[in-house]
């Protein structure tokens, strides 16, 4: 009798034990899927992610700040104020058209550091490449236009050179560059130079885009320029390559400016 009420009472306590560790597992398990759900969405928003649908915060960054990573200015967004000037500006440690002190060689900081990564790969890929043009002053611009439309007319000079307080150079996050040898220095034959196919192939993994790509002139209001890489970082730039959004204009939903107002 003592023996079958010690096995009865042990069966009550095998019985408690195996609730407990049954509540164990469901809370295990609840917890589990929480963290798959939560994982997910960590993936689905992260750039170049293929999956990543709407997980990209397109209001991250001002558009219209000039000191902001991902200002937009084009012939229908002046920058504002017009005599903008970069307060972090640096010349990057790259090979550079011009002298080591030249303004036009700056770049923002950021954009410089991103430079300097992007030149590197492509040297280990052996492609040297060099600054032709980076940040340009308001003053300096409003003489490099003037030039131009002195040469070719206003008409022709508005397809390629922005006026003064228009221009991403004006921003220190645009840069112009070119092969070493300054090969079809400025010209659209950089595209089909293996300098500029590499540059178009993998100029978004350092945080740039080409902003003036080809036959997007009624949207960015300026010829083919596969010269001028303009930094946005990572995110965007990978997020565009992703998408297959080659103009900030379109990627943001922004009026298209073939011309000014
Ligand atoms: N070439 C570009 C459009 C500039 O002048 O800023
Ligand atoms: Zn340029």
């Amino acid at each position: 009798m003592r023996l079958f009420l010690l096995f009865v009472t042990r069966l009550g306590t095998i019985r408690t034990i195996m609730k407990k560790l049954f509540m164990v597992m469901v809370i295990s398990a609840v917890f589990f899927v929480g963290w798959l759900v939560w994982h997910n969405q960590q993936d689905a928003g992260a750039p170049g992610n293929p999956n990543a649908a709407h997980g990209f915060d397109k209001k991250q960054f001002s558009l219209n700040d000039p000191a902001s990573l991902w200002v937009v200015t084009n012939k229908q967004r002046t920058l504002q104020p017009a005599s903008y000037e970069p307060a972090d500006l640096v010349t990057p440690d790259v090979q550079l058209r011009l002298g080591r002190n030249a303004e036009e060689m700056q770049l923002r900081k950021a954009a410089a550091t991103a430079l300097q990564d992007l030149f590197a790969a492509a040297s280990g890929d052996g492609i040297e490449l060099q600054i032709s043009s980076a940040y340009r002053s308001y003053g300096y611009q409003k003489n490099l236009y003037n030039h131009y439309v002195d040469v070719q007319g206003r008409e022709t000079a508005d397809t390629q050179s922005a006026r003064p307080g228009y221009s991403e150079h004006q921003t220190g996050l645009a840069v112009d560059v070119e092969p070493t040898s300054r090969e079809c220095e400025v010209e659209a034959c950089f595209g089909d130079l293996p300098e500029g196919k590499w540059v178009a192939d993998n100029a978004y993994k350092y945080g740039f885009i080409i902003r003036y790509p080809k036959d997007m002139q009624h949207v960015t209001g300026y010829i083919y320029e596969p010269w001028h890489i303009r930094f946005v970082g990572t995110a965007l730039s990978s997020e565009m390559n992703r998408q297959r959004v080659t103009t900030m204009e379109q990627f943001f939903g922004l009026e298209n400016a073939p011309d000014y107002e």
